[in-house]
């Protein structure tokens, strides 16, 4: 049995002065009056695509470029075009196909930001959470900084560059260099911040919190000793008394625990801080209910605060049992967990904060209950999304080492580990973090090389966090006992579900995971009945079966996938690749084909049929789910196999009334009926522990009108938020066409925008932005985001010869 490693590694490590436990809570808490400010600059900036070595000059006349906001990704603007534009010296071909067939050049932002007087003599920092890729920074003109990587936050201290009490000119160039093997877009598309402080501060990322939960009792309230770690950075020419004081806000916002400490930092030196505060009847963080409490850190000198941040943290116990899996809070967890790349339809990796929610609340009510960051750090506005809903996670590094080669190359050593150092710091406070990986498949992962560069990172790992183990997804060199499996904590199999026992009996202490199972492949909709590499799926579109009969390269389907992780106790869970289709990666396709098939979700979001097999297994819901649509027009009395998914103990079938045979369910099996083909009515019926339900597929009428279906309708005018609008194509009963491809045209009013629109086509070439789309068996989407003003926001959704629809939302 592993237990995650203990905080006592933290309290040895570092040195505190004094430390004054204070008796009751009888301060009053702290006013932040002149500390920390932390300003977006997520608005205004100017954007031109190409090189504009010139527009590095403040005084460079950039009025005609385009007004964007951040996130934004320019990549997916673009005009999908078979013909490779931009292949990267020594990069394959076969990249562009694998970045979705949009083209990439190198590109500019400019932005003006008015730095107040009042910031004279403060530190200043500006923050990217994500810019892709090989981006270059400069401040008046002046070389502030650079990252290669389009995954890594960035940050730089530009408080020798920047003009107080005036306007300063930030100039970005980003130039996408392919990394992954998916779509990885272009352009500033995360959050961008400025960050001014007082010379005497809590240090980037200097706060870890690390609660211990020694006995979980009943999973919902135990006692828990916090550890709370405070960097703290003189930048000052004087040496300093800093008080230290960390309190404990439990989700209410009351005051529940503190301590205090006096700590001397030097002119130019940091002091490190360790206190101990006991959190008694702590409400644990757990998937059902994430309950989250904050740290506020305040830095008193002379009596006066000089900065304070909150930082959000969670109460919980995880632990990994190599022979039983995986414990929240003392109860056994299986991990049903999904694979998920950043992008959506219409907006590419520009992923607005409340799409990661979106997506979140459709994995979370399909049974869900992990995910794999792959390949890279994400967004931290998904990961604060996992805290709040109740998510495992994995958080994983990019590359083995920090080389940004396509694979790491042989001879390669990790020395830095700067974007693993960057990963850690930034997310350690996650409590949705279960697990670090250092990184997906690499080929030489057997090797003693490949271990040597893995032991140095997960030293670095537990230096930073000694609470969390440490995996890596492998696809091979699992008989190789001097490579990668001597060195992780827990390993990581992709694929191979023959390979879980052995490696089971070979690293009997471990805890085994697979980060990755199914890669099944099929197009949302679409019922042909070959296997892709007898037939390619539909020659012309690049589709493939909907039925769970197909998976891509070295993958299975779900049926072959899930049973293997279900079954075997000592299999912590699975993590399907994936939730969501994604842009590139067609394969086994290529053009016409521009988007992936793996996700049991299309790139909107939009349920395939597999989507309800894991629902099935994953859930206690009573599920039972119907396939193909029962519009096969021209194959009156040819059989149609019909799938049923369900949990049901079992299920019978009719056809207009008829029939067609009761059968048993198999756990983790579908149902199937040869049924010979006439219009009407296809029902099954259910029995869930004595208890009915039933599905229905009608054949419909012709397309007559649209129906929209947006998520919420009460928007913040926050010029963030968003409505993810559902579109249907209905017949004259209010039936989904299952095969209608109505082009319908989006009219937004009053204060909000059409940022983009799709439809889990994965062959369609219509842009993402547009003011319309065509249904794809039957669905499109539309996003629409607030501005800052508020107001009623129409929409409206026309197509020759069907009834618009128009729905009205609030925001406020
Ligand atoms: C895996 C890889 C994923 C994805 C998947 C498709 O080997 O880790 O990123 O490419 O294959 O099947």
């Amino acid at each position: 049995m592993i237990e995650s490693l203990l905080y006592p590694r933290c309290l040895a490590a570092v040195g505190v002065l004094r430390i004054a436990a204070l008796a009751g809570l009888s301060f009053a808490a702290v006013a932040a009056d002149v500390t920390r400010q932390t300003i977006s600059l997520d608005q205004d900036w100017r954007f031109q695509l190409g090189d504009v070595t010139n527009a590095i000059a403040p005084d460079y006349d950039d009025h005609e470029w385009r007004r964007v906001d951040v996130p934004h990704d320019y990549v997916v603007e673009g005009v999908f075009d078979p013909a490779n534009h931009f292949v990267y010296p020594g990069m394959d071909a076969s990249w562009y196909s694998l970045h979705g067939f949009l083209p990439v050049q190198p590109a500019m932002y400019r932005k003006t930001v008015f730095i107040p007087a009042s910031a004279k003599g403060k530190c200043l920092w500006l923050e990217f959470d994500g810019v892709f890729s090989n981006s270059r920074y400069w401040l008046n003109g002046q070389d502030i900084g650079s990252q290669y990587s389009g995954y890594t936050r960035s940050r730089f201290d530009i408080t020798g560059a920047a003009a107080c009490g005036s306007t300063n000119i930030l100039t970005v160039r980003v130039d996408p260099r392919y990394d992954g093997w998916w779509y990885e877009g272009g352009g500033i598309y995360r959050h961008v911040r400025l960050v001014m402080l007082d010379p005497v501060h809590v240090a980037p990322d200097g706060v870890f919190i690390a609660p211990t939960v020694a006995n979980p009792g009943n999973g919902i309230l135990a006692d828990a000793p916090v550890i709370a770690n405070t960097d703290v950075t003189n930048t000052s020419a004087v040496a300093v008394l800093a008080t230290i004081l960390s309190e404990i806000l439990d989700a209410r916002g009351q005051l529940v625990a503190a301590q205090s400490a006096v700590q001397a930092i030097s002119a130019g030196a940091g002091a490190k801080a360790t206190q101990q505060i006991s959190l008694a009847n702590a409400r644990l963080w757990s998937l059902e209910n994430p309950c989250l409490y904050r740290l506020r850190s305040t830095i008193k000198v002379s009596g006066k605060v000089v900065d304070q941040l909150t930082t959000s943290f969670g109460v919980r116990q995880i632990r990994f049992d190599a022979d039983r899996g995986f414990f929240l809070n003392g109860k056994h967890v299986k991990i049903q967990g999904v694979n998920m790349h950043q992008d959506h339809a219409g907006v590419g990796v520009a992923m607005p904060d409340r799409l990661f929610e979106w997506r979140l609340e459709r994995l979370k009510e399909m049974g869900c209950n992990a995910i794999r960051l792959s390949h890279n750090p994400v967004a931290p506005a998904l990961l604060d999304a996992c805290d709040r809903m109740g998510f495992l996670v994995i958080a994983e590094n990019r590359h083995l080492g920090d080389t940004y080669a396509d694979q790491t190359p042989r001879n390669a050593r990790a020395v830095e580990h700067r974007d693993l150092t960057s990963l850690v710091l930034r997310d350690r406070n996650h409590p949705s973090i279960i697990l670090w990986s250092l990184c997906n498949e690499q080929w030489i992962q057997g090797s003693t090389e490949a271990a040597a560069m893995a032991r140095a990172m997960k030293q670095r790992v537990h230096e930073l966090d000694p609470t969390r183990l440490v995996t890596a997804a492998m696809n091979g060199g699992f008989s190789d006992r001097g490579g990668f499996l001597s060195v992780l904590d827990a390993i990581g199999i992709n694929y191979h579900p023959d390979v879980y026992g052995a490696v089971h009996a070979r690293c009997p202490t471990n805890p085994v995971l697979a980060t990755e199972i199914a890669s099944e492949i099929g197009s949302r909709g679409f019922y042909g009945t070959n296997r892709w590499d007898s037939y390619q799926g539909d020659r012309e579109r690049g589709y493939v079966s909907a039925y769970s009969i197909n998976a891509g390269p070295g993958g299975q389907t779900a049926e072959a996938a899930w049973p293997p992780v279900a079954t075997n106790e000592f299999m912590a869970g699975g993590f399907v690749w994936s939730g969501f289709d994604y842009k590139g990666e067609p394969r086994p396709f290529a053009w016409p084909v521009i988007n992936s098939h793996y996700g049991f979700m299309d790139i909107c979001g939009f349920p395939k049929d597999s989507y309800y097999y894991y629902q099935a297994w994953w859930t206690d819901k009573p599920v039972l789910h119907l396939l193909p649509h029962w519009n096969w027009q021209g194959r009156e009395g040819q059989e149609i196999s019909v799938w049923v998914h369900s949990n049901c103990q079992e299920v019978e079938l009719f056809l207009n009334g008829a029939s067609q045979g009761r059968q048993t369910v198999k756990p983790y099996r579908h149902l199937e009926w040869k049924v010979k083909y006439a219009p009407g009515k296809l029902v099954a019926k259910g029995l869930r522990n004595g208890l009915p339900i039933q599905a229905i597929l009608e054949t419909t009428g012709a397309p007559a009108e649209i129906r929209l279906a947006p998520d919420r309708s009460v928007l913040a005018a926050d010029n963030a938020d968003l409505a993810v609008v559902g579109v249907a194509v209905l017949d004259a009963q209010g039936r989904v066409v299952p095969v209608a491809d109505n082009k319908i045209t989006f009219t937004v009013t009053g204060p909000a925008k059409l940022i983009g629109v799709g439809n889990g086509d994965p062959s369609s070439h219509e842009p993402d932005k547009a003011t319309s789309r065509s249904a794809f068996n039957g669905l499109a989407q539309a996003v629409v985001q607030t501005t800052f003003q508020r107001g009623k926001i129409g929409i409206k959704a026309e197509s020759p010869g069907l009834k618009a629809a128009s729905v009205s939302l609030d925001s406020r």
